[in-house]
């Protein structure tokens, strides 16, 4: 029945389409119209609703296409390879299986939408249908395993500087993994790593990032500290071109590490970091943690100078 509305509305181009022309039409209830209506919402359609007139589509989903974002794509192996999925539970599943499987280094994969999209701490991540980018990006690091904590800030700074070439908005880092705009977080990453014998396999970068969200697609819980590009520069952001300026970023980036190590890009980090020369309270796997956050150390933990002048360094914390 959705297939007939939308046919309908493209026959009738600009046109107020009535719900009861609809339900004579599909020969169904106005309640029934206005579910499918509803429902064709959720997947991305937009519809303009006017009183005694009727609906009137105004748009349809932004869909990704593997060949547009491999078009013009200058990287050497940085989704050179892309799994582009409709619907998922997780990116990072099928890039974990994928990954066992011998995926090259550089394989991407995305989805337009996760139903049980992971976050860090076991919580789950906000994905809904082409809205956002949900991505898992195979990395297979020359590093021992207790650096890979580096790779999650190596990932943060390139997706924070790709957001401030593209748009001029106050995008900055909060420590570890965050991107926040006025408070409010924008993307989230989740870096997952297999070893064996002590020996890391490969890494699985995940990446959230809020992009054409409206207000009214976030649940009551997140309203108040979710926001996304869309929402910060009041205009609809072109996805296609986000992920490849950001594979082209990451990777350039990602040759540095290997080239120089971490210290240009812990320095890139504290330049687009908030989280530094603050009071902080951290909530630790140990316990709570207060201080100044000084800087971040060689391995990327948060340096928090204590009260009683003692550093601690954070590993992982929430604050
Ligand atoms: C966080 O808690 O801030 C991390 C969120 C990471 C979300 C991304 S979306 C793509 C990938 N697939 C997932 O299930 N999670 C990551």
């Amino acid at each position: 029945m959705e297939q007939q509305i939308l046919a309908y509305f493209e026959e009738h181009p600009d046109r107020y389409v009535s719900g009861e022309q609809l339900s004579d039409m599909l020969g169904c209830s106005r309640t029934a119209v206005w579910k499918h209506i509803s429902s064709l919402r959720d997947q991305g359609y937009s519809f303009e609703a006017i009183p005694r007139k009727g609906y009137r589509l105004t748009g349809i989903p932004d869909r990704l296409k593997a060949a547009e974002l491999l078009t013009g794509l200058t990287t050497k192996t940085m989704g050179k390879t892309i799994k582009l999925f409709d619907s998922v539970d997780s990116t990072q599943s099928i890039a974990h299986n994928l990954a066992e499987q011998g995926a090259a280094e550089g394989t991407l994969v995305l989805a337009e939408q996760q139903t049980a999209g992971r976050g860090r701490m076991g919580r789950s991540w906000h994905s809904p249908k082409s809205k956002g980018v949900w991505m898992s990006l195979i990395l297979r690091p020359q590093i021992p395993i207790h650096f890979t904590p580096q790779l999650t800030l190596l990932v943060a700074v390139s997706l924070c500087r790709t957001i401030r070439k593209m748009e001029p908005i106050p995008v900055a880092i909060k420590w570890p993994n965050d991107l926040l705009i006025e408070g409010k977080k924008i993307s989230g990453i989740l870096l997952e790593s297999s070893a064996e014998d002590e020996r890391l396999k490969y890494v699985i970068a995940g990446i959230g990032i809020s992009v054409n969200l409206r207000e009214d697609d976030y649940p009551d819980e997140l309203k108040d500290i979710g926001t996304s590009l869309r929402i910060a520069s009041g205009k609809e952001w072109n996805r296609t071109e986000l992920i490849k300026a950001f594979l082209e970023q990451f990777e350039m980036l990602y040759e540095l590490y290997h080239a120089e190590g971490f210290e240009p890009i812990r320095a890139a980090w504290e330049a687009l970091a908030i989280s530094l020369g603050k009071p902080i309270r951290a909530r630790t796997p140990k316990g709570s943690v207060e201080g100044i956050a000084e800087s971040i150390d060689d391995m990327g933990a948060l340096l928090v100078r204590q009260p009683d002048g003692n550093v601690m360094k954070l590993y992982s914390a929430e604050f």
